[in-house]
Formats: C-alpha cells, structure tokens, sequence
C-alpha cells in the first residue's frame, strides 16, 4: 500500500475511488493504474536530477498502454523502446521521436528503417554486425543514424538471474574489453554518428552500488574514448530501479540519483536513464474476483478469476505480490493457495496467504503495474483484462477487456 493504494473506512481505494465499485463496474480481472502515482514517479525523478542537464526515457516495455505513455510523454518523457511495435505505440500515444533511445539484441532492418524514417534519438547498438547492418540500412535511405553503443559493464546486479543482464555471460550488449575498437570501427562508418554510450544490467535492483560500479566502468571507457579523439554527447545508465513488493529495501529515487550523479560530478555528457518497474509498479493493481473456495486435503485453495496469462511474474519468477481483500473483514483469516482457472501447476498468484475471504470476494494483487498488462498472453483462449486508470475521482477505461471472437479473428480454417 502507499499514498495513493489505501483503505479508507475498510474498502480498499485507487486515490478517491473505492476499488470494488470498479470491480463492479468493469468486471474482474480488471488492472487499475493510479494517475497521481504515475505522475509523482515521474516527478520524483525529474526533481532529483533537475541539477544536470538529463532525459528520462521510460522503459515502455514495463507497461505500454497508450494512456500510461501519454500521462509521461505530457510530462516531458523521453522513451526506451525495444520493437518497431513500441516506436509505434509511443508515436500513437503521442510521444516525441526525438525523445527515443531504441534498445535491443535483435533489430530487424524494417524496425532500423522505421526508426529513421521517425528520427529517434539514438539506436543503443549492441553488437557488431548490427552496426554493419545500421550502417547499410541508413546508406540506402541517405540518411546518418545516431548511436550508442550498449556496453556490457559485467557487475553483478545482484537479482533474479532471468532479469540480471550485465554480466559476461548475458546476450546484452557488447563485451566491455572490445567496445573502443568496436567504436572506432563506427567512427570510420559513414552513415552513423556516434552519440553515446549506455549500459543496463538488470532489473529490480534493491543496492546502488552494482549501479555505480557499471557507471564508473563507463565513465573509465568514454574517457579511453574520448583519449582516441571520440566525444561523447549523452552517457545512458539504463533502468533497473526495484521497488518493494514485500520488504524489499530498495533505495528511494532520490538516493539512486544522488548516487549516480555523485559518480558523474564534472561530467559534460547529457545524463540519459530508462527507468520502467520504478515508474509503474506501484502504480497499479490486479482486482480479481474468487471464483470458489476449495479445501484440500493439505491446502486450501481461492481460485480467482486472474491467472498466469493476465500476470505471468509469479510462475516466471516466483515473484511475491501482496494480495489484499478489496473490504477488510474481522473474521479470522485461514491459509490460501491463490490460484487461476489455467491448467498448470505453475498457475499461481501467491502460496501461503492469510486471507478471510468468501467465495465471491474480490481481491486487489499489488505492486501490479509494471510487467504485469505487457507480459499477459491469451493463454487458454483467455481474453486479456480490461485496464482502468484513476484519476482523482474520475475513472476511465483504458482498454476494454478482449472479446473472445477477437482471440481468433485472423486465424482460417483450411477445409
Ligand atoms: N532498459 C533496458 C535496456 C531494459 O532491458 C530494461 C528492462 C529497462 C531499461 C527497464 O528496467 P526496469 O527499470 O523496469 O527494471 N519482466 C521482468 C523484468 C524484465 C526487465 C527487462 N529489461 C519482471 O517482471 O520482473
């Protein structure tokens, strides 16, 4: 819970609004996002590093329904992109091209040429041969694209090994010992201009110094480079910012900047982060309503109405999100397996929860914001949920739950 995720008289809220009437109103599974939440995240990191010249750029793939990227892009967000598909959305959603640093291992030449037909603000490069392919690609369409090299620092950041991604042995980015000669092969490219140098190692990092320790073997890397006549104009040190899911002590925003901006003291370079968890997680909720209540012979079981295909962290990850009754009951609670509908064993919300609930009872799954709605697939020809965004009182929808009949429009029966 937090400022704007709280109880008020016994019925769990969205800032002003009661989360069992938007149970009611928009049906369950139901994602409900907190505008202020969002827009204080924002805020909260702008403040803290308003005293060098910087962009933040969030990660879109932590949650990239077009009203979220329109709530940031209003506030003057930059965006992290990963696919043509989020450039697209990001455009749609009114953001600036400008404003758009394009990660990722895999950039196919149609996504290259889609983000310089759009004008982006930099292509994070992450090996070799996608420099010989950007080179090409912007050559056919006269054109120079910028970029950055996306070296990989190998620190351990000290998480979930599915989401630590700068170490040696990860797919990311290119190898730290040969980034110079990796840049002076650009820098003899006629058709890139260097602009930067970025890194990331990993998500839902609860220290700051596995951040400091990449930054400053970047910073020791941009002055070799700058030693070979190379100047670099923005220095990105990626996203990875956690949050608490449960006691999780993660540094707050302000102690994150502080720290990075004290390893960038007497730096020229534009400041660049891709924040994405930190911004949204905590801004958004999964209501789900159970279904039935069952007791096993070891266990007992809420089956809900949410499952693996609307929120995939748990069984991915064995990731911890709280669970809260959306009223709050004196009755005595009992010991819940939280699970959905979905046929595998894997399909869980949370093990072990303390809960006095009754069949029918809807429930909030916290700390939902980030990688919940983006990561969610039709799996067992689920339609995905609907999404809500609060916004004082008001309460709109964002996107309208899925239709059946929409699962399986583009798909043809032979005969
Ligand atoms: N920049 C790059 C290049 C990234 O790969 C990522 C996340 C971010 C920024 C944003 O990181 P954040 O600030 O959100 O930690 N699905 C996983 C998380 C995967 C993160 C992948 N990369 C989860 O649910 O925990």
């Amino acid at each position: 819970m937090n400022d704007y995720f709280h109880y008020r008289q016994d019925q769990l809220c969205a800032e002003n609004v009661a989360l069992n009437d938007i149970a009611q109103n928009f049906g369950t599974p139901c994602y409900v996002y907190s505008r202020a939440a969002l827009t204080d995240g924002y805020r909260q990191f702008a403040e803290a590093f308003k005293s060098r010249e910087h962009l933040i750029c969030y990660a879109v793939k932590a949650n990239s329904n077009l009203a979220i990227l329109n709530v940031f892009a209003r506030l003057g967000a930059g965006f992290d992109i990963v696919s043509g598909g989020e450039l697209s959305r990001v455009l749609a959603a009114g953001g600036a091209a400008n404003k758009v640093v394009f990660s990722g291992v895999g950039k196919s030449e149609a996504e290259m040429r889609q983000a310089l037909e759009a004008g982006i603000l930099c292509f994070n490069v992450e090996s070799a041969p996608e420099l010989d392919r950007l080179n090409a690609v912007a050559g056919s369409m006269g054109k120079v694209a910028p970029i950055s090299l996306r070296v990989n620092p190998d620190v351990d950041a000290k998480t979930h090994p599915y989401i630590s991604t700068g170490l040696k042995q990860n797919k990311y980015g290119v190898a730290y010992t040969e980034a110079l000669a990796l840049y002076l092969k650009a820098a003899a490219m006629p058709h890139l201009r260097i602009t930067g140098m970025d890194c990331h190692i990993g998500s839902q990092l609860t220290q700051v110094s596995p951040f400091i320790a990449a930054a400053e073997k970047i910073l020791a890397l941009a002055d070799q480079l700058a030693a070979a006549g190379i100047k670099l104009e923005h220095l990105d040190l990626g996203g990875g910012l956690g949050i608490c899911y449960d006691d999780e002590t993660p540094p707050s925003i302000a102690e994150y900047a502080q720290a990075v901006l004290g390893a960038l003291q007497g730096r020229a370079e534009k400041l660049i982060v891709e924040p994405g968890r930190v911004l949204v997680g905590n801004a958004g909720v999964l209501l789900t309503r159970i279904e039935y209540l069952k007791h096993g012979e070891e266990k007992n079981f809420a089956i809900v109405d949410a499952a693996m295909n609307d929120l995939m962290r748990p069984a991915l990850y064995d990731a911890w999100h709280a669970i809260l009754p959306l009223q709050k009951s004196v009755a005595a609670t009992q010991s819940f397996s939280v699970v959905g509908p979905i046929c595998e064993t894997g399909d869980f919300i949370g093990h072990e929860r303390e809960l006095a609930v009754a069949a029918g009872d809807a429930l909030a799954v916290m700390s939902a914001g980030a990688y919940g709605m983006s990561m969610s697939s039709n799996y067992n020809t689920r339609p995905r949920a609907a999404e809500v965004m609060v916004d004082g009182d008001a309460v709109h929808l964002i996107r309208e739950r899925e239709k059946v009949a929409q699962l399986y429009a583009a798909e043809k029966i032979i005969g």
